[in-house]
């Protein structure tokens, strides 16, 4: 059934998996007429056949056909595989568009790639948006953060539809502004899924320490939703689900769950972001280093046999453990989003971007991923100082932190002791303890050590000025 094609439509939707049928849904659900186009014509049926369609959505088998569509000035919004597929793409768009048409590329894409894309199609004439799209299918259909960012002149053109489809945050606000120019939506994006990367493997561990304490999946679960009655993070309400969930016979799902984890590469790209930008995010790349871990199963059993350590097994009664770890908890989220904000905040400077880091937490209130009640005080914090360097000194920050951090270090303590593995909490732990140390006696060692091997040189703590010692080597 194909439709006539009434009027032309408002907006194009180039990709139909499921982001982007879920998008182009989400914008007929809000009265715009969808022009619909999939390089392979069975997603464009998956939708038309989709029951209850929309009226406004209209499907395309061609390109030329899908553009011709399109209203004039035209809006596209590209939904495909980050990398090259995004470059395939616009090869064979662009010479289909005319100047002033607007791209809204929505992928996981690296912020560099962005701004390169931003600069060819801007030759043409057309202008370029690199969305963070946050919240996964269902927010894509329901109400997605977004995180649009490049050319600003093409910000009044989409404003309107992109926050009338976007969620809403605790405050009725829309979970979608302005990010900055060049790539800097996507590097949002990216340090969004970086800061998730870091909460994942905090949660996976806590997780795993009441386990080697004797509770069940269920018994986890509940202590989960007893925490999140304060975090309000959507991260814990879905670990709630998925320990609750069961398999087929009854079982506990997650029994069942090969012990790998898969990484499409955003957290890796926050990483080198950040160290290009000399800044240490741990406790996020203790989330993506986990990631890869579990992904050598063969060799870890090897090494199991080889070493014949028994299994992780803590002492202590869980139902005492759980407010500590609560607390714990509560402390590494802080800790791991504090190392998100300072990159945003670094990026900001050294980019020139000028980010809203109130607003940014504010948009992340709501659809995205690491939505919880922390980004409230995050959003309070840079009103109160925007150029906060860190959010380690910002008060609700010192008053969790101070209250979670003995509890973090006893459970990192049971953790390492009864061989459990906690990368992300140890690195908070350490991150911390890193952060609030006068004389870290470590970095001095180095010092010397570069100095004599390279003749770095060093500087004193009496006196200033750069010192190098004649070791007597040469
Ligand atoms: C989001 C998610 C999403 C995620 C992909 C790939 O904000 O909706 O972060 O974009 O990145 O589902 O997941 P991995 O990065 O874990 O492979």
């Amino acid at each position: 059934m194909i439709r006539k094609t009434k009027a032309a439509c408002q907006i194009g939707m180039y990709g139909l998996g499921p982001m982007g049928r879920s998008l182009a849904l989400n914008f007929a659900d809000h009265g715009y007429s969808v022009a619909t186009y999939n390089i392979t014509a069975d997603l464009t049926w998956q939708l038309m056949n989709v029951p209850g369609l929309p009226s406004l959505v209209t499907p395309f088998f061609n390109e030329k056909d899908f553009v011709a569509g399109l209203k004039q000035p035209r809006t596209v919004m590209i939904m495909v595989k980050s990398g090259a597929p995004v470059d395939e793409v616009l090869d064979r768009l662009l010479p289909l568009l005319d100047p002033g048409d607007v791209i809204i590329e929505g992928g996981n894409s690296d912020f560099r790639d962005t701004a390169r894309r931003l600069r060819v199609v801007n030759e043409k004439g057309v202008m370029y948006i690199g969305s963070g799209v946050s919240g996964g299918e269902e927010g894509a259909r329901r109400g997605p953060s977004l995180m649009p960012g490049g050319n600003v002149e093409a910000w009044p053109v989409v404003r309107e539809m992109l926050q009338s489809i976007a969620a809403r945050n605790p405050k009725g606000q829309a979970c979608c502004e302005w990010i900055g120019p060049e790539g800097a939506g996507h590097f949002v994006k990216t340090h969004h899924n970086g800061i998730e990367y870091g909460v994942m493997q905090v949660i996976g561990e806590v997780c795993w320490i009441l386990r080697a304490m004797g509770m069940t999946n269920d018994e986890i679960a509940d202590a989960m939703d007893g925490w999140n009655v304060r975090m309000k993070a959507f991260l814990l309400e879905i670990t709630s689900e998925v320990l609750r969930a069961r398999d087929d016979d009854g079982s506990p799902l997650l029994d069942h769950v090969l012990d790998v984890a898969g990484a499409k590469g955003t957290g890796a790209g926050t990483v080198v972001s950040a160290l290009d930008l000399g800044q240490s995010v741990n406790i996020l790349a203790a989330g993506v280093a986990a990631r890869l871990m579990s992904t050598n199963r063969k060799r870890r059993i090897e090494i199991h046999e080889l070493y014949q350590l028994p299994e992780p097994k803590l002492p202590g009664d869980p139902k005492e453990w759980t407010a500590k770890l609560g607390q714990a908890l509560e402390a590494a989220f802080a800790l791991a989003y504090a190392q998100g904000f300072t990159t945003l905040e670094e990026a900001s400077l050294q980019y020139n971007w000028k980010l809203n880091l109130p607003q940014i937490a504010s948009i992340w209130g709501g659809g995205c991923i690491i939505r919880a009640d922390i980004l409230n005080e995050i959003s309070a914090a840079f009103v109160k100082e925007p150029m906060l360097d860190t959010l380690l000194v910002a008060p609700a920050f010192v008053e969790c932190i101070r209250k979670g951090v003995p509890a973090l270090r006893e459970a990192v303590s049971a953790a390492v002791l009864g061989g459990l593995p906690v990368p992300a909490l140890n690195s908070a732990l350490s991150n911390f303890d890193s952060m609030r140390s006068p004389n870290l006696v470590s970095a001095s060692v180095i010092a010397l050590l570069r100095d004599l091997f390279g003749a770095h040189t060093f500087k004193r703590n009496d006196r200033p000025g750069a010192f190098h010692r004649n070791w007597g080597k040469v």
